[in-house]
């Protein structure tokens, strides 16, 4: 079912989310919900917060090129996850959000982190993830900490984005999937 994704000025985007009981019963049907809202929306990475749940799940879900110029596609869910550790080397990327219709930033993470999480079959993993997945997961993981990527730049260069950040809050901006 696709739900309406929460965009910035709701107050759940910046509470941190619950601990998720891998035996909580609505657990697939959350999953479902949220792999349809974020395909809706062509997005490539959506937390619970964003659909107005406060638990620590992620789903995403992308394609990239391999180094022999292949198409992979990246298909996952996090339960719970958890950054081990974070590379020293750094990457500046051009970032989305669902929850910011229309807005784009340059931000600076790292490029590879250590992970540990849950799978939809409440399978633990723990594994190194880079490029676009890693930068993916961390700002995912930045939602469930109650973390925008509004947060990750400098008052200076948000100086520049108020009048955007004014009409998402106002609710006054264009987006082609449901918004609250
Ligand atoms: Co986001």
């Amino acid at each position: 079912m696709i739900l309406p994704v929460y965009t910035y000025g709701e107050k759940i985007l910046e509470k941190p989310s619950e601990i998720v009981d891998l035996n909580d019963p609505t657990l697939p049907e959350l999953i479902s919900n949220m792999f349809d809202t974020m395909r809706n929306a062509n997005g490539i990475g959506l937390a619970a917060p964003q659909i107005g749940i406060n638990k620590r799940i992620i789903v995403v879900e992308t394609k990239f090129l391999s180094s022999s110029n292949e198409e992979i596609l990246f298909k996952e869910v996090f339960i719970n996850p958890k950054i081990i550790s974070y590379s020293d080397y750094k990457i500046t990327t051009i970032e989305g959000c669902l929850s910011f219709p229309e807005l784009q930033l340059s931000i600076n993470r790292p490029l590879f982190i250590d992970v540990e999480w849950y799978n939809e079959n409440k399978v633990y993993q723990c594994k190194l993830l880079s490029g676009l997945v890693s930068i993916i997961l961390q700002h995912e993981i930045d939602h469930l900490n109650g973390v925008l990527f509004i947060d990750k730049i400098s008052q200076e260069e948000k100086n520049k984005f108020l009048h955007d950040l004014k009409k998402i809050k106002q609710k006054k901006v264009k987006s082609k999937y449901l918004i609250i």
